[in-house]
């Protein structure tokens, strides 16, 4: 289902429009060549589905629906680019939430049919896997990755751009599932990611020794659910009352037990691979105790760290942008008949439909 680009695609400054709308950011980003970002803009949904402390997939596909006509015009104006000038467009076709997926991917299929030019379908993990890449001219270069958001915690090997080899993941919650649910647990609003990254700041992450899964077991696998059950079961017995005196310890305990699995499985997952560059992407790439004690463990042993920027971390178009033109440049192209996919594997060359 895939194809080499048509002859009219430009060479390698192609200006690439891309359209991000698996979960509940709505993002448009316009990207020329590798480097020059020329505009990327994103509505959150995130008020509007605080009040049901999760993502109301309908409400989501219904908000994408309304906000991607004007950030396409807007993300078009800023850039300076008249849509005719668009040599590429692309969007995520999965992982996500289907009916969200399909506004994003709907409409860039639509434009690219307009105006007579290649569609791009892009898995939204590979996205973020190479969003610590964004602005380096010399590109991805072969490395270790460690992808955490809100739906994804994996480990891969990367050898380069479509050279992809899960060496682990979850088996259960994502470690941004894992914030978000233990914060909800702990009466805090959605998403509580970054909340939980503040109030740890207050806390002492040794006032609870809560278990670390999987930490000692060989291969590179996670488990979330174990520790989310260890908490709920520790504050079920705490006085609400002084809930403010033992909540920062809570998150600064619960955020300590998360990071140690996760530096402790990538460093691992490096020496086995053989790997000299580590790198860190999806929005748990913006806590400030993971980042801090990554950067650390990878100055004892010797290794190159890259985390995407936080603003690149979270989900946007950027990423989507960056690994559409990376495509494009190995002349590879989507059929406008392709499906989105809500379960969308990682896979060698995941483009490929
Ligand atoms: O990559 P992302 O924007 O969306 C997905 O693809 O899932 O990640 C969102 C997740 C949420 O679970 C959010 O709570 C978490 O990233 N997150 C954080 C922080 N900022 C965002 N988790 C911990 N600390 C943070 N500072
Ligand atoms: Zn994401």
């Amino acid at each position: 289902m895939t194809g080499e680009a048509p002859s009219s695609a430009a060479g390698p400054a192609a200006t690439v429009l891309a359209i991000e709308s698996s979960c509940d950011e709505t993002a448009v980003a316009v990207l020329r060549g590798r480097e020059s970002l020329l505009s990327a803009v994103v509505a959150s949904q995130i008020e509007a589905h605080r009040p049901f402390g999760g993502v109301v997939p309908e409400l989501a596909s219904r908000q994408h629906s309304a906000a991607t006509p004007g950030l396409l015009a807007a993300a078009l104006e800023k850039a300076g680019v008249d849509v005719a000038d668009v040599d590429v467009f692309a969007a995520t076709a999965g992982p996500g939430l289907a009916s969200s997926l399909l506004v994003g991917n709907t409409t860039a299929k639509a434009l690219a049919l307009a105006c007579g030019k290649p569609f791009l379908a892009i898995n939204h993990l590979e996205g973020h896997l190479l969003s610590p890449f964004f602005g380096d001219s010399e590109g991805v270069q072969p490395n270790v990755a460690l992808v955490v958001s809100g739906g994804h915690t994996m480990l891969v090997d990367v050898a380069g751009v479509g050279s992809y080899e899960l060496m682990g993941r979850s088996r259960d919650d994502a470690a941004g599932e894992a914030f978000d649910k233990v914060a909800k647990m702990l009466g805090l609003p959605y998403p509580g990611g970054p909340l939980i990254d503040q109030l740890a700041v207050e806390g002492d992450p040794k006032a609870y020794d809560f278990p670390r899964s999987m930490m000692k077991k060989p291969g590179f696998e996670f488990s979330f659910s174990g520790l989310k059950t260890s908490v709920r079961y520790l504050t079920e017995t705490f006085d609400q009352e002084k809930r403010d005196e033992w909540l920062p310890d809570v998150c600064a305990s619960f955020q300590q037990a998360v990071v140690d699995v996760l530096v402790g499985k990538t460093l691992r997952a490096a020496k086995a691979a053989g790997r000299k560059l580590v790198t860190v992407s999806g929005g748990v790439g913006c806590n400030r105790c993971l980042r801090e004690e990554m950067q650390r463990a990878c100055d004892r042993a010797g290794l190159d760290l890259r985390i995407a920027e936080p603003a690149l971390s979270t989900d946007n178009a950027a990423m989507i942008a960056y690994v559409a033109h990376e495509h494009h440049l190995l002349g590879r192209s989507s059929s406008l008949d392709s499906d989105v996919d809500p379960n969308l594997p990682l896979t060698n060359q995941a483009n490929r439909a």
